[in-house]
């Protein structure tokens, strides 16, 4: 499984997938849209191939060229596997086409509960008990395609969002790389499948 991570943010699940030497061993790519980011220094640290795309303008969105881009790095790397580990902006063509079924993302919340971004804080408004983590495949909708697997945190009295989301990450340093290495162990459920959702 030739995998390539995609990230904006500090990276720990990135590092959960470099900690396990099995992951380690196909991580073929990294491409960060920001620059100085722990993501791409952990990428750097690991000696995997630590990319920068320059995403444009809009902090939620990539640019055409950059959507590009990615397209070309990915393809460059002969990439099977797309795992988005706190990647900030909307990937669309023709990466999501291309990558049908190969996509996953981590999202902090019990999916289809607490959809974009701050789902922590959106847990804590709506009074849950419980919250979470989701590995899920990414569609063109958001936070919409297939669930691979969850797991479940409480939420507890006087918690903050950033408390909460710390508590959260430690599931997501699981279920992602048990994920990827079903994949890794028994092969994708469908390679370069179109059309799952
Ligand atoms: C994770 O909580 C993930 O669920 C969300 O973004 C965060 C990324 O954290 N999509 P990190 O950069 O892996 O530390």
């Amino acid at each position: 499984l030739r995998i390539a991570v995609l990230g904006s943010g500090a990276g720990s699940n990135l590092a959960a997938i470099i900690a396990d030497p099995k992951l380690r061993a196909q991580m073929v790519v990294t491409i960060t849209d920001q620059a100085d980011s722990g993501f791409r220094q952990i990428a750097q640290a690991a000696g995997v191939p630590a990319l920068y795309v320059d995403g444009g303008a809009n902090t939620r969105r990539l640019s055409d060229a950059a959507q590009k881009e990615i397209y070309e790095h990915l393809e460059r790397a002969r990439v099977d596997v797309v795992v988005l580990a706190g990647f900030m902006r909307i990937l669309k063509e023709p990466v999501i086409s291309a990558y049908a079924g190969r996509i996953v993302n981590v999202h902090p919340s019990l999916l289809p509960k607490h959809k974009g971004a701050n789902a922590p804080q959106m847990a804590i408004d709506a009074g849950d008990q419980e919250t979470g983590c989701t590995v899920h495949l990414v569609t063109a909708e958001i936070d919409a395609g297939r669930i691979l697997a969850q797991a479940s945190v409480p939420v507890l009295a006087g918690d903050t969002a950033e408390k909460l989301h710390a508590r959260i990450k430690v599931e997501e340093h699981k279920l992602l790389p048990q994920v990827l290495n079903e994949w890794r162990e028994r092969g994708l459920p469908v390679r370069g499948g179109k059309g799952l959702s």
